[in-house]
C-alpha cells in the first residue's frame, strides 16, 4: 500500500470549525500523502434556492438539469473548491483546486436520464494524480466530471457524487486510507449507536433494511469496494477535533469492511 490518504471533506461538515484541513497539514507534515474530494450539499442547496432553481433527490442523488448543472459547478468547482484551497495555504500547505474536468481527471457516463446531468465515473487519471503528488502539491478535487462516450469527451459537464468520486479515486490511486468526513459519529446500526466496525455482509443488510440510507449508501459503498482493494475504509463525524487523525488510528468513526 501506499502512503496515499483520500479524504472525503463532506458539505455537511464545511464551514463547522472542525480541525479537518489542520489535520491534512499535519498528515502532510508526518509523510503522508492527502488528496481531498469535496461535497458541498448544503451549500449547493442554498445557491439553488437564491436562483430558485428547485431540485431534489433520488436515491440521495441530486437530480441536475441544465440550470442546476451551472450553479452546481459554480458552487463545487468555484466557490466551495477554491476556498479550500486558500484555507489550506493559509495553513501552509500548496494545495491545487482541479474539477474532474481539468486535465481530463475523472471520465464518466450518464448515470440514468431521469437524474439528468449525473454522471457515474467510469475512469480516473490516477497517473496525473501522481504527479501532483510527487510535487509536494495537495490535490482538492471538485466532483464534476466530464462525460465520455467510448474514447470520446463529449465536452458536457456532468455532476458527480463526491462519496463515489473519492472512491475511484482512492481505488485509482492504491491509497492506504480512504475517510469520510461527514456530519454523523459514524454509521449507526438498527439501534441507532454508531457502529466501530461494520463488516461487509453486515453493511449489505443494513442497505438492504434501509438502516443505511440517503446520503450514506454511497459512502459504505465506496468504502466496500475500496476495502475490498486493501484500503482502510472509515467513516468519521468530521466536526470532531482531531477526527482525521483519529480515524487513521482507528480511534473514531466506523471502520466499513
Ligand atoms: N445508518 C446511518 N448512519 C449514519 N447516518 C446515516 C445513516 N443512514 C443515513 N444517514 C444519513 O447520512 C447523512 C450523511 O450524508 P450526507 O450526504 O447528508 O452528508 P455528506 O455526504 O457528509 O455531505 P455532502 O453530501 O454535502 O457532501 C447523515 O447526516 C445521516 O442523516
Ligand atoms: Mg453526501
Amino acid at each position: 500500500m501506499t502512503d496515499i490518504l483520500v479524504a472525503k471533506i463532506g458539505g455537511s461538515t464545511l464551514g463547522s470549525r472542525d480541525t479537518t484541513l489542520k489535520d491534512i497539514v499535519e498528515l502532510q507534515r508526518r509523510g503522508v500523502r492527502p488528496v481531498v474530494v469535496h461535497g458541498g450539499g448544503a451549500l449547493i442547496s442554498d445557491w439553488l434556492a437564491r436562483h430558485n432553481v428547485p431540485t431534489r433527490f433520488e436515491r440521495g442523488l441530486r437530480v441536475t438539469d441544465g440550470e442546476a448543472l451551472k450553479v452546481v459547478v459554480a458552487v463545487l468547482a468555484g466557490l466551495v473548491n477554491k476556498e479550500l484551497v486558500a484555507s489550506l495555504g493559509a495553513l501552509g500547505a500548496r494545495a491545487i483546486g482541479l474539477s474532474g474536468a481539468d486535465g481530463s481527471l475523472l471520465r464518466a457516463s450518464l448515470l440514468d436520464p431521469k437524474l439528468g446531468f449525473v454522471g457515474e465515473i467510469s475512469g480516473v487519471d490516477g497517473q496525473m494524480l501522481m504527479g501532483l503528488l510527487d510535487q509536494g502539491l495537495v490535490p482538492v478535487i471538485a466532483p464534476i466530471a466530464m462525460e465520455w462516450q467510448g474514447e470520446r469527451p463529449t465536452g458536457q459537464l456532468l455532476n458527480t457524487n463526491a462519496d463515489s468520486a473519492a472512491g475511484a479515486i482512492a481505488r485509482a490511486l492504491g491509497a492506504r486510507w480512504l475517510v469520510f468526513l461527514t456530519d454523523v459519529p459514524g454509521v449507526r446500526s438498527a439501534d441507532g449507536q454508531a457502529l466501530a466496525r461494520l463488516p461487509a455482509e453486515e453493511a449489505r443488510r443494513l442497505m438492504e433494511s434501509s438502516v443505511i440510507e440517503g446520503g450514506m449508501i454511497p459512502k459504505v459503498e465506496a468504502c466496500l469496494k475500496a476495502a475490498a482493494a486493501g484500503s482502510m475504509s472509515v467513516v468519521v463525524d468530521g466536526r470532531q477535533e482531531g477526527a482525521l487523525l483519529s480515524a487513521l488510528e482507528g480511534a473514531a468513526g466506523t471502520v466499513v469492511g
